[in-house]
């Protein structure tokens, strides 16, 4: 049984990663450390490898035959690419939101969030179930609006509503880190800010890290930033530093919308 660290320093380390699809290399020889509960944000322009580099994470990457991981990616300490590492269990402790909300439609509010719980056995009973449904609800800033409507189809909340279902979906599996790539990128201003707030919440108890390509919104919640060109990291620091005073002139330029 994979024994994860809790109280090691580094949620995520890489090590000289590299990352091909077929011979094309788009993420090349990463050397990151992420701290435990901080927020850390990744920019870049698009095509510079930010959700790539995000898959590689929890093994998502292992879904694309044609992609190749080389060096290593250490969860609390622990290679997740070793052979005896159950990937199902990595992304079980590593949760993951995308940019597109993706409730499964027809499935119900409540199903939507009982269905990793039920796949993973992670709950005894029914009313252990229900209540880790109305926890991870209530977490995600969603089960005021749905207490009453738990049996309606997903399909019917707003954009907003469906994102932080997906987030609940996530947080049900009481992950460790979330990996969330652009988030609000398809969200209103009110719907955005709510998942900011929630996301500072979340960093008490978990590890964040998110792609975004507002620099605003990267100096309003992210504690570090890295900034990523053509599948490189050009630069890594406190949110502040980078955001205010970049070193690099390729992150100025891109700051102040020049690149990308
Ligand atoms: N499944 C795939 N097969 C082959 N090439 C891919 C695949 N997915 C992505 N790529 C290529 O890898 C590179 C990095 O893509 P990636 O999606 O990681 O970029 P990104 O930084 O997330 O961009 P964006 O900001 O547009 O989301 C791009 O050149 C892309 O075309
Ligand atoms: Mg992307």
């Amino acid at each position: 049984m994979v024994k994860f660290n809790d109280s090691h320093p580094y949620a995520i380390e890489t090590e000289s990663l590299s990352i091909y699809y077929g011979r094309r290399r788009v993420v090349e020889d990463v050397n990151l450390r992420i701290p435990r509960n901080k927020v850390f944000a990744i920019m870049g322009p698009s095509g510079s490898g930010k959700s790539t580099l995000l898959r590689s994470f929890n093994r998502l990457l292992d879904l694309y035959p044609e992609a190749r991981v080389e060096g290593r990616v250490k969860i609390l300490g622990v290679d997740i690419y070793s052979p005896e590492i159950d990937p199902t269990v990595v992304r079980r402790v590593v949760g993951m939101v995308f940019q597109i909300p993706n409730p499964f439609p027809h499935l119900s509010i409540y199903d939507n969030v009982a269905i990793g719980p039920k796949l993973h056995g992670l709950c005894k009973s029914k009313k252990e179930l229900d209540e880790l449904v109305r926890w991870a609800l209530e977490k995600a800033g969603l089960w005021e609006q749905v207490k009453d409507r738990l049996k309606e189809p997903a399909s019917k909340l707003s954009g907003g509503q469906k994102q932080r279902l997906c987030i609940a979906r996530a947080l049900a599996l009481k992950p460790k880190i979330l990996l969330m790539d652009e988030p609000t990128a398809n969200l209103d201003p009110v719907s955005t800010t709510k998942i900011e707030e929630l996301i500072v919440e979340l960093k008490k108890e978990l590890t964040i890290v998110i792609v975004t390509h507002s620099p605003r919104q990267a100096a309003r919640i992210a504690d570090y930033v890295a900034f990523m060109y053509m599948g490189r990291i050009i630069e890594v620091g406190p949110a502040d530093e980078i955001i205010t005073s970049p070193k690099h002139p390729l992150t100025e330029k891109y700051l102040t919308g020049v690149v990308g």
